[in-house]
């Protein structure tokens, strides 16, 4: 069984157009150097950067476009949203469904994660969908259960994975430097592979990529992508620094 592993960078909002524009040139430059063309790497900018980063990928190279969120709704009067149609037409392949940043600070639910994963597959785009539990869920030890609750509730609706991309994040472990250990991180997606094979069948559980996020960095990747149904990661502060975010890429 092989699935694709995948190292993808969210930037959150961070960075200029220039910045924006070196970080993507040098992450091009050291993915063709040093990378197997096997990995796939995602840059998943802000959406102002979104043309920006998408003229500069250059196509067969194993780089993909993503964004971080996309509207619940197809198209109208709805300020500041941007939809999946507009995603798709500056190329992105990706978009991030329910992180748990959007879920926090955005008030994203499940009905309104429900309809944006609708919008993104009705546009062809693959979503990556986040889901984890924060620290008093993991201290009270029912973290399993709730994890498995934030996905069937996203999945709503879904009768097929195909394309489909899911990450780990656990919250304590978001920006905080505190990573899950391997140990930890594994027990999660195992059980997730679990869930997905009750769900959906085998195959599904067999080839969907779970990604690991949280303060995921060069020296402790290697560790974290040892367990057996850890498919790569979804990476934040260290996808700032092309170094950093070519050595996690390495690691797989
Ligand atoms: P972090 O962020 O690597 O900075 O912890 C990960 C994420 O939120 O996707």
């Amino acid at each position: 069984m092989s699935r694709t592993k995948i190292i993808a960078g969210n930037w959150k909002m961070n960075l200029s157009r220039m910045q924006a524009q070196i970080l993507t040139s040098e992450i091009q430059q050291m993915a063709k150097d040093e990378l197997s063309s096997n990995n796939e790497l995602i840059l998943i900018p802000p959406f102002v950067h979104l043309q920006t980063v998408s003229h500069l990928i250059e196509k067969g190279q194993g780089v993909a476009l993503g964004a971080q969120n996309c509207a619940a709704f197809e198209s109208g009067a709805y300020t500041g949203e941007v939809s999946a149609t507009m995603l798709r037409d500056y190329n992105c392949s990706f978009v991030l469904i329910g992180h748990s940043e959007r879920r926090d600070y955005f008030h994203e639910n499940a009905e309104v994660l429900v309809a944006k994963l609708a919008q993104a597959l009705a546009q062809g785009l693959r979503p990556i969908v986040c889901f984890g539990e924060p620290l008093e869920v993991r201290e009270a030890a029912t973290y399993l259960n709730f994890v498995e609750k934030q996905l069937d509730d996203t999945l709503k609706g879904c009768t097929s994975l195909e394309g489909f991309v899911l990450a780990y994040e656990p919250v304590w472990a978001i920006g905080t430097g505190k990573t899950a250990s391997a140990e930890q991180a594994q027990e999660v997606h195992a059980h997730i592979r679990n869930y997905l094979k009750r769900k959906f069948g085998e195959k599904v559980a067999s080839e969907t990529p779970i990604l690991y996020g949280g303060s995921c960095k060069p020296d402790n990747a290697a560790s974290i992508f040892e367990g057996q149904d850890i498919d790569g990661g979804l990476i934040g502060g260290a996808a700032l620094k092309s170094r950093d975010f070519i050595d996690i890429a390495k690691q797989l």
